[in-house]
C-alpha cells in the first residue's frame, strides 16, 4: 500500500546530478482532488493521420522486435512492470559498500536512503537484482552504476540490464552555456559536437540516456525553466532539438559514447500561467500546433529514443494522463517508436491535479494515456499488478510500454555493454575545453556598445585602458558560472572572469583591481565604498552582475525580472563615478535591464556560460573575438509585458506607426498598446551587435507568384528562394546571424506579424558581400487551419532578410489560387 496520510509536503535532496543547488519539493498525495474521469475517450486516442514512417529505423528494426518478441514471451507480469519502474539510488555512500551489507535492514542504513526510498521502503537494490526495476535517475559513476548493473544482469532470472538517466543538460564534466546561452549561438553544428561530447563523458560513468534536451518553447522569462531551452521561437527551437539528438544518439544508439536522448517536457510546459512553476497551460490547438508542438516533432523525427511527459496539464488535462498528447499526436501522427517516461512524480502528482481519486485510478490514466515508465511516482509497480488481475488495464497496455521499453535497451546495445566502460571521466576534459569556450564565446549576446568620449565604442577593451577594475558579485564565482544544470561539473575546474583578467593582465602588464562590491541576493552595502574606489582608479570597470544559477532552472520563477539583492544600486553607483563601465549580466532568462540600457556604455549578456566562463568572456572583452550571439528571446522593458514575444498577432487595432514612448493623447489611446511603457522589446529576439556592422540590400524572391497546386503538392521540395547581399561594412572580420521572416497575410487563421523561417551564420572579411539564400517551402510557409491541419491557402507573403527580427529588407510573393487547389492534409 502507498503511504498516502502525509498531508505535508515533503522536501528532498535530488540525488545524483546537480545536487549542491537542486531542491525537490513534491506534493504528498493525500491532497486530493475533485474530478475522477473515465476511460480515455476513443477519439482522443486516434491519431488524425496515421504517420507510416518509424521515427527511428533503429527502433524499429525487426531483428530487435524479434529478440524483444522472445524476450517479453519468458516475462512474468512481475518483471514486465519492473521494466516501468524507476527509482534512484538516493545514496550518499557506495553502492559498492551497501551491496556487501547482509540483510535489507542493514541496506537500509548504509544507503543513506533519502524519500521516497524510505517513505516506501524500496530497497532498489533487491529490485534490480530481482527484475523489478527497469531503469535508474541521476544514479552517476561507473562504481555505482555497475553496482546496480551487476545485480540486475547476473542475479535477475532474465538478465535485463538496467538503463540509467541522469539529467545531463550542458555538459556532464566539462560544462558548456546553458540551453538558452547555447540557442543565443544559432549554431546548430556546435550543439552537435557539444551533445556528442557530453555524450562520449557522461557514458564513461554509466549513464547511458540523457534527460535532455528540453524544447519547451517559452515566452515568458518569469518561468525560471526559460533557461533550460532555446527560448520563444519554434523554427530556432526545432533547429536546436535535432541538433542535439544528432549529437546525443548519433545515427546509431549502440555505438560507445552515445546516449538515448530523453526530449522533455511534453508538451507545452513552457507556457506555464505566469512563468510560475508547474503551473497550467491552456491554449487552442492551433497555438498548440504551431507554436509549442514543432521542437517535439523535430526531436522525433531526428530519431529521439524516449519522451518525457510534463507536469502540467494542457487544456484541463495533464500531459502525463493526456491521451490526446501521448497516443493521438506522438505515436499516431508521429509515429514515435521510443518509449514516454513520467517527469519525476508526475503519475502520483495526477492526483492532485484532481483526475484520480487515488493510486490505482492515476495509474490506469497515466498507462493507459501512453506514460510507459513512471520515475519516482511508485504507482506502476504497487497499482499495476491488481489492475491487471482486475481486468482495468488490459495487458496488452502493458506487454506494449514493456516492449518500447526493450526496443530502446536492445538498440542502445545495453545487452552487449552493460556497464559503464573505458577510464571514467571525473574531472573537466582539457581537451574539451576549446569546445566549450568557443561555445560560451558564441553565446554572448553584446547588447549595447555606445561611443564613449574618444569617439569610439567601449568594446572591445582598448590596450590603452591599462587599468581595469573588475566589480561584483559573480566575477569570481566558480560556483556560478556553470548555471541551472551544472551536471557533475566540479567549480574547480571552472575558470572566472577574474582568474581569466588576471592572466591576461600577467601577459599584457596591464593592472587589475577586484571587489566584488555586494552579494547576489542578500547584500549590505558594506562593499561599496571599495568598489567605488576601485571604479575611480580604474580606465574602465567591469561590472560582474546578475542572478545565481539556482535563480533560473527547475522551481525558478520569478515575478520580477530585475538584478536582483542591490545590485541595482551598485550599478548605479559605479556608474556615478563616471568611468566607462562595461555591465556583464550573468542570467538564466531575460531579466529588465531599462536602466542599464539607458546609462551603461556597454552592455553583454554572459548566460550561464560554464567551464570556460571567464576565458571565453575575456577573449571577447578584448576583442580577440567579435561576439555573434544573438538573442533567442525577447528582453522586456517591463515585467508587465510578458509574455512578449515578436511573432505576436497584429490585433485589429495595431499600435503601428505610434509614438509609444509617451502616454497615450489625443488619438493615440484605442489602440493595442500599453500607457505607461512601449509595445516593444528592449533588445528584440534575434537582435545581438558585432564589433564590425553588417549591411542587407538586394532581398528577392525567385517566384513572386506560385500556384497554390504547387505550393501543396510537394511537403519536402522548398518552392521558392529568398536571397539577399550581406556585407560586412565594418573593419574587422566577424560573424553575422542572417535571419529571413516570413509574414502570412489574408489566410482564414490570423498569422503572427513575422515567423522566422531560416537562419544562417555567415563570417565575412570587413567590405566582403555574401549573397545568403533561404529555400522556403511547406514547412516555412504553411500554418495551421480551423481543424488544426497544416496547410498553405492562396495569400500573400511578405520576406524579411537581416540581422534581427526588426529586419526591415523585404520582397514579397503570392500563393495564388489555382485550378486543383483543393487542399492536402
Ligand atoms: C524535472 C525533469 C528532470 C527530472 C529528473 C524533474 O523534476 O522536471 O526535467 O529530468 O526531474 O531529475
Amino acid at each position: 500500500m502507498i503511504d498516502c496520510s502525509v498531508d505535508a509536503i515533503t522536501m528532498k535532496l535530488s540525488p545524483g546530478l546537480g545536487t549542491n543547488r537542486r531542491l525537490r519539493t513534491f506534493l504528498a498525495c493525500s491532497t486530493v482532488g475533485l474530478a475522477i474521469a473515465g476511460l480515455t475517450p476513443h477519439a482522443l486516442t486516434q491519431p488524425a493521420s496515421q504517420s507510416n514512417h518509424p521515427s527511428n529505423a533503429q527502433l524499429a528494426d525487426p531483428r530487435i522486435e524479434a529478440r524483444v518478441d522472445r524476450l517479453l514471451r519468458q516475462m512474468t507480469l512481475e518483471e514486465k512492470i519492473g521494466q516501468l519502474v524507476q527509482y534512484n539510488d538516493t545514496g550518499d555512500e557506495s553502492p559498492a559498500a551497501a551491496a556487501g551489507a547482509q540483510t535489507p535492514a542493514d541496506r537500509q542504513n548504509v544507503i543513506v536512503a533519502i524519500n521516497p526510498v524510505t517513505a516506501n521502503h524500496i530497497d532498489a537494490m533487491n529490485l534490480a537484482a530481482t527484475g523489478q526495476l527497469g531503469s535508474m535517475l541521476n544514479t552517476v559513476g561507473a562504481q555505482r552504476t555497475n553496482t546496480y548493473q551487476h545485480l540486475a544482469v547476473e542475479k535477475s532470472r532474465l538478465h535485463i540490464p538496467l538503463l540509467f538517466g541522469a539529467d545531463v543538460i550542458h555538459g556532464f564534466r566539462t560544462i558548456y552555456p546553458v540551453p538558452l546561452g547555447l540557442a543565443a549561438t544559432w549554431d546548430t553544428e556546435l550543439v552537435v559536437d557539444l551533445a556528442h561530447m557530453s555524450a562520449e563523458e557522461a557514458t564513461t560513468a554509466g549513464v547511458r540516456w540523457f534527460y535532455s534536451p528540453m524544447v519547451d518553447i517559452s515566452r515568458d522569462p518569469r518561468w525560471g525553466r526559460t533557461t533550460e531551452g532555446a527560448g520563444e521561437d519554434p523554427y530556432l527551437g526545432a533547429a536546436m532539438a535535432r541538433a542535439y539528438i544528432r549529437g546525443y544518439q548519433g545515427d546509431d544508439l549502440s555505438q560507445p559514447g552515445r546516449v538515448a536522448a530523453s526530449v522533455k517536457h511534453f508538451a507545452a510546459y513552457g507556457a506555464a500561467e505566469a512563468g510560475r512553476e508547474y503551473n497550467t497551460t491552456d491554449m487552442s490547438e492551433t497555438t498548440l500546433r504551431q507554436i509549442y508542438l514543432p521542437p517535439y516533432k523535430a526531436a522525433v523525427e531526428a530519431g529521439a529514443a524516449t519522451i518525457m511527459s510534463a507536469f502540467n496539464s494542457l487544456n484541463g488535462v495533464p500531459s502525463s494522463a493526456n491521451p490526446f498528447l501521448l497516443t493521438r499526436i506522438l505515436r499516431g501522427e508521429w509515429g514515435f517508436d521510443g518509449f514516454v517516461v513520467s517527469d519525476y512524480t508526475s503519475i502520483m502528482e495526477l492526483i492532485n491535479h484532481g483526475i484520480a481519486l487515488d493510486p490505482a485510478t492515476a495509474t490506469r490514466k497515466a498507462i493507459t494515456a501512453g506514460v510507459d515508465v513512471d520515475m519516482m511516482s511508485h504507482f506502476y509497480d504497487t497499482q499495476l499488478p491488481a489492475l491487471i488481475r482486475s481486468g482495468q488495464v488490459p495487458m496488452s497496455v502493458v506487454d506494449e510500454a514493456v516492449r518500447r521499453v526493450l526496443r530502446v535497451k536492445f538498440a542502445t546495445g545495453l545487452f552487449e555493454h552493460p556497464y559503464a566502460e573505458g577510464t571514467e571521466v571525473t574531472a573537466a576534459v582539457d581537451a574539451h575545453r576549446p569546445l566549450v569556450r568557443k561555445a560560451a564565446e558564441e553565446s554572448l549576446v553584446l547588447l549595447q556598445n555606445d561611443k564613449i568620449a574618444d569617439g569610439a565604442p567601449l568594446l572591445p577593451l582598448s590596450p590603452d585602458r591599462k587599468k581595469i577594475a573588475l566589480i561584483g558579485p559573480l566575477a569570481d564565482d566558480t560556483a556560478e558560472m556553470v548555471g541551472a544544470w551544472g551536471g557533475a561539473g566540479h567549480d574547480r575546474d571552472t575558470i572566472t572572469v577574474h582568474q581569466a583578467f588576471e592572466e591576461r593582465a600577467k601577459q599584457t602588464g596591464g593592472e587589475l583591481v577586484y571587489e566584488k562590491g555586494t552579494e547576489i541576493e542578500e547584500g549590505s552595502r558594506a562593499g561599496f565604498p571599495a568598489a567605488i574606489e576601485a571604479a575611480k582608479s580604474a580606465d574602465a570597470v567591469i561590472l560582474a552582475l546578475g542572478e545565481s544559477g539556482s535563480m533560473s532552472g527547475e522551481a525558478g520563477s520569478r515575478a520580477y525580472l530585475d538584478l536582483p539583492g542591490n545590485q541595482q544600486q551598485l550599478l548605479e553607483a559605479i556608474v556615478a563615478t563616471g568611468k566607462p563601465v562595461v555591465l556583464l549580466v550573468f542570467s538564466g532568462r531575460p531579466l529588465v535591464l531599462d536602466w542599464a540600457q539607458k546609462h551603461v556604455s556597454a552592455i553583454m549578456e554572459a548566460w550561464f556560460p560554464g567551464t570556460e566562463a571567464g576565458h571565453a568572456i575575456a577573449d571577447v572583452l578584448y576583442g580577440d573575438v567579435s561576439p555573434s550571439g544573438k538573442l533567442p528571446m525577447s528582453f522586456p522593458r517591463a515585467v508587465g509585458q510578458e509574455p512578449l514575444y515578436y511573432n505576436q498577432f497584429p490585433t485589429g487595432r495595431p499600435a503601428t506607426g505610434l509614438d509609444l514612448s509617451k502616454p497615450p493623447g489625443g488619438d493615440s489611446r484605442f489602440f493595442s498598446r500599453f500607457i505607461d511603457v512601449p509595445n516593444s522589446a528592449l533588445f528584440p529576439f534575434g537582435y545581438g551587435l558585432s564589433y564590425s556592422t553588417f549591411a542587407y540590400r538586394d532581398v528577392k524572391v525567385s517566384k513572386t507568384s506560385i500556384p497554390l497546386a504547387q505550393a501543396l503538392a510537394n511537403r519536402s521540395t522548398p518552392f521558392v528562394e529568398a536571397t539577399a547581399t550581406v556585407t560586412n561594412t565594418g573593419s574587422r572580420t566577424a560573424t553575422e546571424v542572417v535571419q529571413c521572416y516570413v509574414r502570412n497575410l489574408g489566410a482564414s487563421i490570423e498569422q503572427p506579424v513575422r515567423s522566422l523561417a531560416g537562419f544562417e551564420r555567415v563570417t565575412l572579411a570587413p567590405g566582403e558581400s555574401k549573397q545568403v539564400s533561404f529555400r522556403l517551402g511547406f514547412n516555412e510557409l504553411s500554418f495551421y487551419d480551423i481543424d488544426a491541419k497544416p496547410t498553405i491557402e492562396a495569400t500573400n507573403y511578405t520576406v524579411w532578410i537581416g540581422g534581427s527580427s526588426l529586419a526591415d529588407e523585404s520582397a514579397t510573393f503570392k500563393v495564388v489560387p489555382s485550378a486543383q487547389s483543393a487542399a492536402v492534409h
